[in-house]
């Protein structure tokens, strides 16, 4: 017995001796280094996982780890840890696995042992089905390693596949992101940025200017306002770390755990469930536009939309919310940009959530107001086709809970697109205001009396005369009613209520695609 006091003792004073001597490297990069970090309005590594988990739940993993290398001059620098903080712990009381890399260290590049930590909590993650949550800041692949690191990179990317679907992946960019570092968030589920300290490129502004002689800042190139916009390879912007991370969180509430659980579901009491608000929101005139989100608001559980990729293709807005209590992925046209019309950006946008949705049990609602797909030549060279095909492809794969609720416009090829009965959508409600039909009324009448028109005495007149009667016949949504295209015409104030009990009756739904190793969505 006092033999093992001894021997506990001495092993105490090793390690304190041993910690003294790396608190440097433990700190992450050392005070001075941690200093340099808060000076570019960036948290450490460490402080950025205190920030994200549950209080004091956080255990860490691989904290001695250190690289291998001899290389140009490695030999002689050594940090503990190896650039990147790995490990577990809670958020919201759920397990969850993180890593966070240090940019004080090598500039948070990844080398092999960096990457062996990063794959070590993506295997635990994998086999325990808990989220993967990674805090990214690193320069790409370890320059002076070689091909070593690249291997690492592939080690991880082959991972974040096989990881997709199973499990959620975040990535949050802290910092500068290049060359490899990409590619891994990439593959991820969500991307949140950082405006102004965070850049993502493949390639920086130096190789750029070499390459194309094109002269552009980190921030044009590859920064948070670029990538929310521009590129849409970033869903969520935040003003600082802070913001990220409590955006990371939110939407954290309202995903699983893995790809058999499902979302947790939060106290729900019935209400008197009526909102008149939603009576008066649709215009009068087919062309004023309005704010679909508006329109959200009132359905859905109060202040529970968390919308994603807000400022790219802002014709179509997806985003998650609560219905009573339960969490529900929305899609919805966006009468109030570009009249709501789907382009190549909007159905890839689309696409992408939808399938996310499916993914991790999620029930999608889809709010439509579509005039169509977007004409012109730029669509078309561009893949249009392929393009607006995704999101076809995504709405008629997916066997989750799918309502939709026509508001107004349901036209053309957009109508069968936006969660239409005809592609596996389990119940279709429609405003007495929808229209659905191949086209609007002037253009409709315009091609199919196009004869009778040029010979009438009075063109003008004759057209009034045929868009009038095609607004009588197909500017409603009974046609599409008397088929049982659509379920039922409902009063706006009535569509919370019905959407409670449609997701409530569809609670058990069970689809099973046929057998396949894989689609091939168009991509
Ligand atoms: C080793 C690196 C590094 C890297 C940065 N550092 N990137 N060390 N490998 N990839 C080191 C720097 O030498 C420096 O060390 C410290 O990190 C900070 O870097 P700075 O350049 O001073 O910082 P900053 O000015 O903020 O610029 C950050 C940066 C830049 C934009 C990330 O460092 C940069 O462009 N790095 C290289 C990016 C890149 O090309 N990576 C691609 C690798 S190839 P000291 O000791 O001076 O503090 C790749 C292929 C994977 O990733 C392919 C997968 C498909």
């Amino acid at each position: 017995m006092a033999k093992r006091t001894v021997t506990s003792e001495r092993l105490a004073q090793k390690f304190a001796e041993l910690e003294r001597k790396n608190q440097e490297a433990l700190l992450g990069g050392g005070a001075k280094r941690m200093e340099q970090q808060h000076a570019k309005g960036k948290l450490t590594a460490r402080e950025r996982i205190e920030l994200l988990l549950d209080e004091g739940s956080f255990e860490e993993l691989g904290k001695f780890v250190m690289h291998r290398s001899k290389d140009f001059g490695l030999d002689k620098e050594y940090y503990l840890g190896d650039g990147v903080v790995t490990g577990y712990g809670t958020l919201q009381g759920r397990l969850v696995y993180v890593f966070s890399q240090d940019f004080t260290v090598f500039g948070g590049s990844l080398s092999e042992t960096h990457a062996e930590k990063i794959v070590k909590i993506m295997d635990l993650a994998m086999k325990n089905g808990a989220p993967v949550i990674g805090l990214n800041d690193s320069g790409g692949a370890r320059i002076q390693e070689g091909v070593v690191s690249l291997g690492g990179y592939a080690d991880i990317f082959y991972r974040n596949v096989m990881a997709s679907g199973v499990v959620p992946q975040l990535s949050a960019i802290m910092g500068p992101c290049a060359g490899g570092a990409v590619y891994s968030p990439a593959i991820t589920d969500f991307i949140f940025m950082v405006e102004n300290t965070s850049f993502m490129f493949v390639t920086g502004p130096n190789v750029v200017k070499t390459v194309t002689h094109e002269e552009v800042t980190s921030e044009e190139l590859g920064g948070a306002s670029t990538h929310s916009t521009k590129s849409g390879v970033a869903h969520v912007s935040a003003g600082n770390e802070a913001e990220c991370i409590r955006q990371i969180k939110q939407l954290f509430s309202y995903i699983p755990q893995n790809c058999e659980e499902e979302p947790m579901r939060l106290p729900y009491h019935p209400g008197n469930e009526v909102r008149e608000a939603l009576n008066t929101l649709v215009p009068e005139h087919p062309n004023q536009p309005y704010d679909m989100r508006e329109i959200v608001a009132h359905i859905v559980d109060e202040g529970s939309f968390f919308e994603v990729h807000k400022n790219f293709a802002e014709n179509i807005i997806v985003g998650f919310a609560r219905l009573a209590g339960r969490s529900i992925g929305i899609v919805g046209n966006q009468p109030a940009s570009l009249a709501g019309v789907l382009d190549i950006d909007a159905s890839v946008k689309g696409a992408r959530f939808v399938r996310f949705c499916d993914c991790f049990n999620i029930p999608l609602l889809v709010l439509e107001d579509v005039p169509g797909f977007l004409p012109g030549t730029d669509q078309e060279w561009n893949a249009i086709i392929t393009n607006g095909a995704k999101l076809l492809y995504a709405f008629s794969e997916a066997t989750v809970p799918r309502i939709t609720v026509i508001t107004r416009k349901a036209y053309g090829g957009a109508y069968d697109v936006m969660n239409s009965k005809h592609i596996g959508a389990d119940l279709n409600y429609a405003w007495p205001t929808a229209e659905i039909a191949v086209m609007g009324a002037k253009g409709a009448a315009e091609i199919i009396f196009k004869k009778e028109i040029a010979e009438a005495a009075n063109p003008e007149a004759k057209l009034q005369e045929k868009v009038d009667e095609y607004t009588q016949k197909f500017a409603n949504p009974y046609r599409a009613a008397h088929r049982g295209y659509i379920d039922e015409v409902i009063y706006p104030d009535q569509t919370r209520e019905k959407l409670i009990r449609g997701f409530q009756m569809l609670e058990n739904k069970a689809v099973k695609l046929p057998r396949k190793k894989h689609g091939n969505i168009p991509l």
